[in-house]
């Protein structure tokens, strides 16, 4: 591809912009990636600049920085309400449709209260007695709000619910053993108890928590124990406590269907309870498991019809016989659907590393010879799988250390060189031709290695601890220079003194034909796939540019470690007002070193100053 043929348009298809979950980000004709919010955009470059003029002076001021969004998180509430009004009325389905907020997907007060802020009938889940008290303090005098409470429960949590059902909060205890069972009949009166079975769902799912369903799953009864606990209940007159029944099936469900076969079998559950006697059943809450599409690959209609699964698999499982039970309210617990969009971490690029030195003349005849019979023989090979052999051979010949520091230095050059025309024969020459036998091969990934490290100002393990956690892939943009055809793509790399510290997967999108960068790695691929190297437009503006990571804001603040004692990045909020108007505000300075010193029992380290890099703008 051309510098000519590339295009703006191009950019968003490479890195998934203005796609599902990436609809907020956009580009200016510039090359300025934008963040949108409805009508309105604003460049990461102005949201930079404005932080920079305004704030380096406030303790814990550091080029890089988490922004929040809250105005997303509304947005996927709205679209999520939308969707199940849209399913309900095209199937004319007459159950409600109710939703509360996991705290533990993000449990930062401007995330809580932006939830809470903006539905007055959203309810709230805790999942421990601390999160349970975080929902006391925000949603003060709204007692109407739906709370459930799950979670192991011992009798100080199951004595904090009671107190709060006492003092007019609208709580709903769910019951996950038999141990439970027996601690809620000692301890609460029948009369005023709203109760939750959470069972195990027995059905199957894909993906990383698929072990959150099925027979082995650590949370919920299990079918013999559900038994048990209707039968205790009946005998101590709770069961007409129970409104609602509980599954979650695990989190990132992409398989859209699987929420088809949860809606049915868990509708069958909820008919054969009622005819078990739970009277006063009502509600199926079906957990969270909305997926986010953090590659830009989903079906655009994946939200609108994980609703319509849900409710067409309830009137499915409410046919099993002729007899008319009334249709259950759907209760969810999206977490990470909800907040996901609303933080974005944007890292600052300190420096750039090469891999292999700078060609110039090889002070050795015989390297030079060498040189050339390799080229030869690299542009003479006719298939891809040819070229693995001679790849391995003369990084096998050229191994470094060499005899001394010099001839060490000519095999690297040798190395880069080759390296270099075995990517430029394979785009130029073998693949317009169909070749395109690499595309699977592990081995063949290895053809296009970054040979470019990228620095940033930040800890992959503090910002975003699931991509080395479980491998979660985010997206990755730059923020300028995506008007122009990416010279190559890099690694980028933490502050962090471990090796893991790296945040370098980039999801090569589907083309037809494969876009290269202008040094022949690919961007785009035939089938889509993920492979190490994030595109960039110019290696010479990387110093002092950023990089953009989003999707951020669903379980990366709660999971966040301090490998090194670094601590949080500065938090930046960012809205924008109906008229269009952008305020960016600061929050707070990124963590004090002497804080983070204190949690690991250093109480007398009294410094302000955080440990990030000072930054290069
Ligand atoms: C009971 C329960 N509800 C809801 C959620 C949130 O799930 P998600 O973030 O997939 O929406 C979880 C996540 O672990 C959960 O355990």
């Amino acid at each position: 591809m051309s510098e000519s043929e590339w295009s703006i348009e191009k950019a968003r298809k490479v890195y998934g912009i203005g796609r599902n979950d990436l609809r907020f980000l956009d580009i200016d004709d510039d090359g300025y990636l934008l963040l949108k919010i409805g009508e309105h955009s604003i460049s990461f470059e102005e949201i930079i600049r404005r932080i920079h003029s305004k704030n380096f002076e406030y303790d814990g001021y550091t080029t890089s920085f988490t922004l929040r969004v809250p105005q997303l998180i509304i947005s996927q509430m709205n679209r999520l309400k939308s969707a199940f009004d849209k399913a309900r009325n095209d199937l004319d389905y007459p159950g409600e449709f109710l939703a509360v907020y996991p705290v533990k997907v993000n449990q930062r007060k401007d995330c809580v209260t932006t939830v809470v802020g903006s539905d007055p009938a959203y309810g709230l889940e805790a999942g421990t007695k601390a999160e349970l008290l975080l929902i006391q303090r925000v949603i003060g005098d709204a007692k109407q709000r739906r709370i459930i409470c799950n979670g192991a429960k011992d009798p100080e949590y199951l004595d904090m619910i009671h107190e709060m059902q006492e003092d007019g909060f609208h709580m709903a205890v769910s019951v996950e053993s038999v141990h439970e069972a027996k601690l809620i009949t000692e301890r609460f009166e029948s009369e005023k108890t709203e109760l939750v079975l959470r069972l195990k769902p027995y059905i199957s799912v894909e993906g990383h928590w698929s072990h959150s369903s099925g027979r082995d799953s650590k949370f919920g009864l299990s079918i013999h124990d559900l038994f048990s606990v209707v039968e205790l209940f009946k005998a101590s007159g709770f069961e007409g406590c129970i409104t609602t029944i509980l599954a979650h099936a695990g989190s990132q469900i992409e398989d859209v269907t699987s929420f088809g076969r949860l809606g049915e079998y868990m509708t069958r559950v909820y008919v054969e309870l009622l005819d078990m006697g739970l009277r006063n059943l009502k509600i199926i809450d079906f957990g969270g498991g909305l997926a986010i599409d953090y590659d830009s690959t989903n079906r655009e209609d994946y939200m609108e019809e994980y609703a319509r699964q849900l409710v067409q698999g309830i009137q499915r499982g409410l046919s099993v016989d002729s007899t008319k039970r009334p249709a259950p309210d759907i209760l969810v617990e999206s977490g990470r659907g909800i907040t996901a969009l609303g933080s974005i971490v944007v890292v600052e690029g300190l420096e750039v590393r090469s891999v292999f030195p700078e060609p110039e003349e090889y002070t050795s005849e015989e390297l030079t010879a060498a040189r050339d019979e390799w080229l030869g023989r690299i542009s003479r090979t006719t298939t891809v799988k040819d070229l693995v052999p001679l790849w391995n051979e003369f990084h096998s010949i050229h191994t470094v250390p060499g005899t001394d520091l010099r001839r060490t230095l000519e095999n690297e050059m040798i190395v880069g060189e080759l390296e270099s025309a075995v990517r430029r024969h394979i785009a130029e020459t073998l693949a317009p031709r169909g070749e395109t036998d690499f595309i699977s091969s592990g081995m063949l990934r290895s053809f296009w290695y970054p040979e470019h490290i990228v620095v940033g100002n930040f800890s992959v393990f503090n910002a975003i601890g699931d991509y080395v956690l479980v491998h979660q892939h985010f997206p990755i943009v730059p923020h300028a220079s995506l008007d122009v055809h990416p010279e190559t793509t890099v690694r980028l790399v933490d502050i962090t003194c471990d090796s893991d510290g790296e945040f370098s997967q980039f999801h090569r999108p589907q083309t037809e034909t494969i876009w290269f960068t202008k040094d022949f790695r690919p961007m785009t691929m035939p089938k889509p796939e993920k492979g190490k190297g994030v595109p960039i437009g110019r290696l010479e503006n990387l110093h002092g540019s950023f990089f953009v990571i989003a999707l951020t804001g669903a379980y990366q603040d709660v999971i966040e470690m301090n490998h090194n004692l670094l601590g949080d990045l500065p938090d930046i909020e960012v809205s924008v007002s109906e008229q269009g108007r952008w305020s960016v505000t600061w929050v707070e300075g990124a963590e004090r070193m002497g804080d983070i010193l204190e949690e690991v029992g250093y109480k007398d380290i009294d410094t302000k100053d955080d440990p990030y890099m000072s930054g290069s703008r």
